[in-house]
């Protein structure tokens, strides 16, 4: 079974991570994870940490001389911020006057902050907010990035991009080809398809971040290839649209998740909504649109899968909300911890990520996992045997 877990602290030494159930014999790239890990540190609106850290990952267990064994893939990315840090999150060395400077008392809306200090019994708040900052984000990327070599091996492809940046839509054309949509993404610092929205989007970044504000959006994710039949109809925890749901809900700040035009196909009649079935010689099934974004009854249906995904403004605003003090109750701004105006560029390659994760995980455990080549042979016969249906 595919499956992944991942530690470390926002400031602490290093971030860690554990990825299971990868077939053995995929060569597997490095560049491509670091790749992944430079462009999640990318885009218009960051804060001054990605100025700091410059992600790489080190692999210490489960591949050898490039080629993955099967056994669990162990990852590392050190933060090379924790050299300001280590007295303040050294890991054993006990706390004294000198390594608590930088106690939070002050919770900031829209953070796990006050609820996870009420529920751990955290009397600093730094200790909530170094594991729940995005910062692990970056495991979930270089994670996500091993999926997506299974998935390149399988001749499955996958894309994450920006669909719209605080209610300015950039993506007019809603592509479902993954190489198109790369090719126009990759032209500008947003990671949109609209190049006329880049000048006034980025107007919009800079006058919100003057204003000490922070910005949302939304996120598109496109997948090609995706074989019909992932996922299971026959009972809730089998549908694989909900498993993706689920990982998307579990990233940072998503506040929302839809499959196809999940809510705009609630405002119509059916007739304008359901994607209705063809057959050719040759080919077998198709269907005529894809409003259902590739599912139906949880499981994909041959189209390409498509996920939008909704993320809230940046909780911290250097134009700071109200809050109180845990400890003198007193009603004050929050604390400011270094921030970014917009995270909707990075946000869009760790949903990447996570869809990456699910289509993975769904493949392995429908075909045999165990070894690269067994499973491109089964996946290709699966393939064959569905054009004869
Ligand atoms: C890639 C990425 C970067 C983020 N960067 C920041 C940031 O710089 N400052 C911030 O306050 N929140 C940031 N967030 C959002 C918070 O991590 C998130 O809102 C917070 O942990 C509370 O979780 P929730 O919004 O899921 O309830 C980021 C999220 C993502 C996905």
């Amino acid at each position: 079974m595919l499956t992944y877990l991942t530690a470390g602290e926002s400031h602490g030494p290093e971030l860690s991570g554990i990825l299971t159930g990868v077939p053995a014999g995929l060569s597997l790239d490095i560049d491509q994870i670091n790749q992944a890990l430079a462009d999640r540190q990318g885009g218009y609106g960051r804060g001054n940490r990605q100025k700091i850290e410059h992600d790489e990952v080190v692999i210490t267990g489960g591949v050898r001389h490039g080629q993955t064994l099967g056994s669990p893939i162990a990852l590392t990315i050190r933060n090379r911020d924790h050299a300001q840090w280590s007295k303040i999150m050294h890991p054993t060395a006990a706390a004294n006057a000198e390594n608590t400077l930088r106690a939070v008392s002050r919770p900031r809306p829209g953070h796990a902050d006050l609820v996870g200090g009420m529920k751990y019994g955290h009397r600093d708040l730094r200790n909530v907010l170094e594991r729940s900052s995005a910062r692990e984000t970056a495991m979930r990327v270089a994670i996500g990035n091993i999926c997506k070599q299974v998935l390149a091996a399988l001749d499955i492809q996958i894309i994450g991009y920006v669909a719209a940046i605080g209610g300015q839509g950039a993506d007019p054309e809603q592509l479902t080809d993954v190489a198109q949509i790369q090719a126009k993404i990759q032209t500008n610092d947003l990671r949109i398809t609209e190049a006329a929205q880049v000048t006034p989007i980025h107007e919009l970044i800079d006058q919100t971040k003057k204003q000490g504000d922070t910005l949302g959006g939304i996120i598109r994710v496109v997948a090609n290839n995706v074989p019909a039949g992932l996922g299971s109809y026959v009972s809730w925890d089998t549908k694989l649209d909900a498993k993706i749901a689920a990982a998307v809900m579990g990233v940072n700040a998503m506040k929302g998740v839809e499959i196809g035009d999940g809510f705009e196909n609630a405002a119509h009649p059916g007739s304008e909504v359901m994607d209705e079935i063809d057959w050719t010689a040759g080919q077998g099934f198709s269907r005529n649109s894809d409003h259902l974004g590739g599912f139906e009854g949880g499981m994909t249906s041959g189209m390409p899968v498509i996920v939008k995904a909704a993320m809230k403004p940046i909780p911290t605003l250097y134009k700071p909300l109200q809050s109180a003090d845990i400890n003198s109750k007193e009603v004050k701004q929050a604390t400011v911890e270094r921030s970014d105006t917009t995270a909707i560029v990075p946000a869009s390659i760790v949903i990447e990520s996570v869809v990456a994760i699910e289509l993975a995980k769904a493949i392995t455990d429908t075909f045999d996992g165990s070894n690269m080549t067994r499973l491109q042979a089964q996946l290709a016969a699966y393939r064959q045997e569905l054009s004869q249906y």
